[in-house]
């Protein structure tokens, strides 16, 4: 079974060496971010914000809260991806313009508001789960995006979630789930790790 999207898959691995010397415009930034936030969430919350930290000043404030790993300096960007604890009250907000679309009808909005609130409110453990979840789908997204477009990618939980909350102003509601970096790569880099066995992870019932 292949194709070019699952070639695009099999191929990536994470970088460690990336070229400093090359850039990504904000066009382009903005462009993996679009792309990523075509990622499915829950009831559509789009619960998630994404920081691009890009300049050198940006990226010298990042690198000693993340245990100063080479790609917060060397890859074009690194982004801090924000998820936003999952709150039933912006779905009305969120599922707006579907039914401007003509996508989904006025009516149905409440009957996704509802089970949501019965799912999240009180319950602050499936509220963090949310944004952790939403945050990585969109990650995920982004990083087969690079890929397809040739830019190599490290996904990284190596940092200080708190000191990055204090010095990029994360609000309250907001969980640091993954720092992202993305740019071109140096040669030198890993190929994709063996997996486990297919016997140890999937069960057939
Ligand atoms: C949630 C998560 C956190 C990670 N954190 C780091 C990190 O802080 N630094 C790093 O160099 N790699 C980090 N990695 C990369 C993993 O080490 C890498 O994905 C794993 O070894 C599998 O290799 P592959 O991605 O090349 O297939 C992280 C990966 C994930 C999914």
């Amino acid at each position: 079974m292949t194709n070019a999207v699952i070639e695009c898959i099999l191929s990536r691995s994470a970088s460690k060496y990336y070229d400093p010397a090359a850039t990504l415009s904000d066009d382009q930034i903005g462009e993996l971010v679009r792309i990523g936030t075509s990622a499915p969430t829950s009831f559509h919350m789009q619960n998630w914000r994404f920081i691009a930290v890009r300049t050198p000043e940006a990226k010298a404030r990042l690198l000693p809260i993340a245990w100063n790993q080479p790609p917060i300096t060397d890859a074009a960007v690194t982004f801090i991806i924000c998820g936003q604890l999952a709150d039933s009250s912006v779905i009305p907000e969120r599922l707006a313009p579907l039914v401007e679309a003509g996508v989904m009808p006025e009516a149905m909005v409440p009957e996704w508001e509802k089970p949501a609130r019965g799912l999240y409110a009180e319950h602050p453990q499936r509220q963090r789960d949310e944004a952790v979840r939403t945050g990585t789908f969109g990650a995920s997204a982004m990083i087969y995006a690079a890929r397809s477009l040739g830019l190599g990618s490290t996904p990284m939980i190596g940092f200080d979630a708190e000191g990055v909350t204090r010095e990029f102003g994360l609000a309250d509601n907001e969980v640091p789930v993954m720092l992202l970096s993305i740019g071109a790569e140096l040669p030198g880099n890993w190929a994709q790790k063996p997996r486990r066995p297919l016997s140890e992870v999937l069960d057939f019932v």
